[in-house]
């Protein structure tokens, strides 16, 4: 994929419906500066929108807030900055991330992580566009856009007093839902090949995901989402440039379809209609012809009808896919 389909390095890639409404509310976003929460599972791309919505409208810099890392007594200091004298060790003026973002994007990350003493400031932050650096008399006035993230529930963590409901209700005039990669796999064929073509960039021999890999990849639920299907490709087309013969499946992989074969089979023994369950039978033989009509039906369905991509899975030219399509009546 060429970058300008791509749009960058730290574009968000996908053509799921999922991933379309998200663009639209990247874009609608971008064209206001209201706070923005970003909801999601882990590696589920909250970072890669946080990232579209400032450069949509570039101004100013965005600037990541690790709410985690932020523990201590210097902590209101990372943020707000401090004045000289303020406290010892304080031997001159200090700016503070917030103060960095002027102009531009404070991103918050891992919100719900933010200590409460640190959510009121930011509740003030938000309302009055002002903070006080750690020692200062004099309140400051600063223009910023605030998108905040978090994997966690915020309203269960409001109800149980663990996050201000004040802010929350700050924070949530304007949500955008991360889906689940399980929720969307019709976008793994497209990521596959982003997260390669980066290899390739990286300087790695690129490996082709026959049809057996694509498959593999297809069924696992990634549960670490989109930055778990990074890493299983990188870690691939490591192993494939130190010159692995066959393309090795991280273990995960391998184990999710044992494991989710064994799960039905407990299922079925801990029921007493087992014979209804769905213990996997070894399928009926079935002829050559149809065995690779089925083949060309699956990889068209993972490749969303893309032929070319098609044609690379299933390893053979796009003349070939073109005839068999063709000859099969798929078309
Ligand atoms: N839709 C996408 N298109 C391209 N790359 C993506 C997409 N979503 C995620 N990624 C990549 O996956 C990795 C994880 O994404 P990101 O850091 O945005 O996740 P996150 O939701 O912020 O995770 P965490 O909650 O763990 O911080 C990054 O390397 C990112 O570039
Ligand atoms: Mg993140």
């Amino acid at each position: 994929m060429s970058r300008s389909a791509t749009g960058g390095a730290h574009a968000l890639v996908g053509r799921s419906p999922q991933i379309e409404a998200v663009r639209r509310l990247i874009e609608k976003a971008s064209r206001n500066r209201l706070p923005v929460l970003l909801l999601g599972e882990s590696g589920s791309g909250k970072e890669v929108v946080a990232r579209a919505i400032h450069d949509a409208r570039p101004c100013g810099q965005l600037v990541p807030i690790d709410c985690g890392s932020l523990v201590g007594t210097l902590m209101e200091s990372e943020l707000f900055g401090h004045v000289r004298g303020s406290f010892s060790g304080a031997t001159a003026d200090k700016k503070g991330l917030v103060e960095l973002a002027d102009g531009g994007t404070a991103f918050f990350d891992e919100i719900g992580d933010l200590p409460l003493e640190m959510q009121v400031k930011l509740l003030r932050l938000i309302q009055e566009r002002e903070f006080r650096p750690v020692g200062a008399l004099q309140w400051r006035k600063v223009d910023l856009r605030i998108i905040a993230a978090t994997h966690r529930d915020l309203k269960t963590e409001a109800a149980a007093s663990r996050f201000r409901q004040d802010l929350f209700y700050r924070l949530e005039v304007f949500v955008i839902h991360l889906p689940p990669l399980r929720e969307r796999k019709q976008d793994i064929p497209l990521l596959v090949d982003c997260f390669l073509e980066q290899a390739r960039e990286s300087g790695l021999a690129v490996f082709c995901p026959g049809e057996e890999v694509m498959r593999a990849l297809l069924h696992y639920d990634w549960p670490g989402n989109v930055r778990e299907l990074k890493h299983a490709i990188e870690r691939m087309a490591a192993l494939y440039s130190e010159g692995a013969r066959e393309i090795e499946l991280p273990s995960a992989l391998r184990m999710s379809a044992e494991s989710k074969d064994l799960q039905r089979l407990s299922e079925a023994v801990d029921d007493r209609s087992a014979e209804e369950f769905r213990i996997p039978r070894r399928p009926p033989v079935i002829s050559l012809p149809e065995s690779e009509r089925r083949t060309i039906v699956d990889a068209l369905a993972a490749t969303s009808g893309e032929r070319g991509k098609a044609a690379r899975l299933l390893g053979i030219g796009r003349t070939t896919l073109y005839r068999k399509i063709k000859e099969y009546g798929l078309d």
